[in-house]
């Protein structure tokens, strides 16, 4: 069959984000034909299934809409180098276990493989895109890897970073605040970026299409995860003095975040960040910072991830000290697994280090979660007195207590006259999230601990 497709894209990487970027560019640009591929076969073959690897809202009609038609996955990844003009690579870059930089520094070797691979299969020149959050200069090394073999095929690398947030990612995907396009300022460059300016043209108004040189794009996605996340963190250290001073964190939120020059978003304090991105872009920036002798840079930023690890022990102890001391034999219910709500995703979620400390103090645990109980079991494998069950009314019966993890709404909904019921009294609440109604639980009976503002208890 003659390809009548404008433009050939490929992806390679299936993930959080190239799955959700590829269906919306294919869902926009029904002249275009997208491939995504993977090493993982598994994961393609639920690409192609009804029940797709990701939850998203809205993901779903998306791909039903496009696949097949202009979007397909594929595991033929040579293939899919040899028929495409455009690459983008959205492999994962966790941060590294070993050697230099172990802790700190971002793991680079799928995305050199992936390098190495289009260089080896490519027939005709490409542009190469970066999608996943990478050092700043990865570009370079990237450039080197593919100009290495004298086979006279030009590669440009362009750097993309996604900015897109799990749970919200259709949505911030069709309405981006802003895509970032940095490439080199050659002839060849400035080409190659107008290629991919195209792309998202057809549906994203210019003004919010903002071209750059490519380093300044490369460090752009670093800097806003780690503004973001610096937020976090200064409203939890926050949270902890308001509950010293009886102040009251949320009050402080509103008082601050309506100066225009703050504004309002990323100030819910919480048990700490969680998810695949903050952490490891964190430290990966101080890692940057070091390696180019700027200490105290370094320190700065790395205070942002102490502080969320301050968050998450400070919760643990809280609970201890307001159950009298000892958790040890008393059931514990988590309300929320996932790192956030709208997201089956437990990457980094601050549950799991609260559960593996609870365990510790040899409390028993009962989780549910709406979409992360797999994962939960995943993750705690191997950890023992933890029981799962996806209904909250049955995983509160017998608890002691109750621990909100995760913002999922249902919880701020669920019957606490009924739960409260059967509970073992006294019966407690650690809002971790901050979003029941911390009154009328204090009234039905239950003693309530939110973060950053004073306890509501009967004794
Ligand atoms: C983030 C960035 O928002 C996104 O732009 C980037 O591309 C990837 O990293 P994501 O990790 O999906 O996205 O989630 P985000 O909504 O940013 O939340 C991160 C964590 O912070 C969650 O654990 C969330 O619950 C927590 N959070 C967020 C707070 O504790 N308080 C807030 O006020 C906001």
């Amino acid at each position: 069959m003659k390809n009548t497709f404008q433009k050939n894209i490929l992806c390679i990487g299936a993930g959080y984000v190239g799955g959700p970027t590829m269906a919306m560019i294919a869902y926009k640009c029904p002249q275009y034909k997208i491939t995504v591929v993977d090493i993982n076969h598994e994961r393609i073959a639920q690409w192609n299934s009804s029940k797709l690897p990701v939850y998203e809202p809205g993901l779903d009609e998306i791909v039903k809409a496009t696949r097949g038609k202009n979007l397909f996955f594929d595991t033929d990844i040579d293939k899919g180098i040899k028929e495409s003009d455009i690459i983008f690579v959205g492999v994962n870059t966790p941060t590294k276990t070993f050697g230099a930089g172990a802790g700190m520094a971002a793991d680079l070797q799928y995305w050199e493989k992936t390098a190495r691979q289009i260089r080896e299969a490519a027939e005709s020149p490409k542009i190469v895109v970066e999608k996943c959050t990478i050092p700043v200069k990865t570009a370079l090394a990237m450039e080197r890897i593919l100009t290495s073999k004298d086979n006279h095929i030009s590669f440009e690398v362009i750097s993309n970073p996604e900015f897109l947030a799990e749970g919200t990612a259709m949505e911030d995907l069709e309405f981006p605040d802003r895509v970032l396009i940095g490439s080199r300022e050659t002839e060849s460059g400035i080409k190659a970026r107008n290629a991919i300016v195209e792309i998202y043209k057809n549906w994203v108004p210019k003004e919010r299409i903002i071209e750059s040189n490519i380093w300044s794009s490369e460090l752009s996605k670093l800097v806003a995860n780690a503004f973001l996340a610096q937020r976090i963190s200064s409203i939890n250290a926050i949270s902890a003095l308001c509950e010293k001073t009886d102040a009251n964190v949320g009050e402080v939120s509103k008082a601050i975040g309506m100066d225009s020059r703050l504004g309002s978003k990323f100030l819910n304090a919480s048990i700490g960040f969680g998810g695949s991105c903050f952490k490891k872009d964190i430290l990966n920036l101080a890692y940057l910072c070091k390696t180019y002798g700027l200490d105290e840079v370094a320190d700065y930023w790395e205070s942002v991830v102490k502080i969320n690890e301050y968050q998450k022990e400070r919760f643990v102890l809280n609970m201890l000290n307001s159950m009298f001391n000892t958790l040890a034999g008393k059931r514990i219910c988590l309300l929320g697994f996932a790192f956030k709500a709208d997201t089956g995703d437990t990457r980094e979620t601050p549950a799991l280090s609260i559960a593996k400390r609870l365990v510790e103090e040899k409390a028993e645990l009962v989780i549910t979660d709406p979409k992360a109980l797999s994962n939960a079991m995943i993750d705690l494998d191997g950890v023992n007195g933890i029981t799962y069950e996806p209904d909250p009314y049955r995983a509160a019966a017998g608890c002691d207590a109750l621990a909100v993890m995760t913002e999922w709404k249902l919880y701020a909904e669920l019957d606490y006259d009924r739960i409260y019921n059967t509970m073992a009294k006294p019966a407690f609440v650690f809002d971790g999230r901050n979003i029941l109604d911390h009154k009328g639980l204090h009234k039905i009976g239950f003693n309530v601990f939110p973060i950053g503002s004073p306890p509501l208890t009967h004794y």
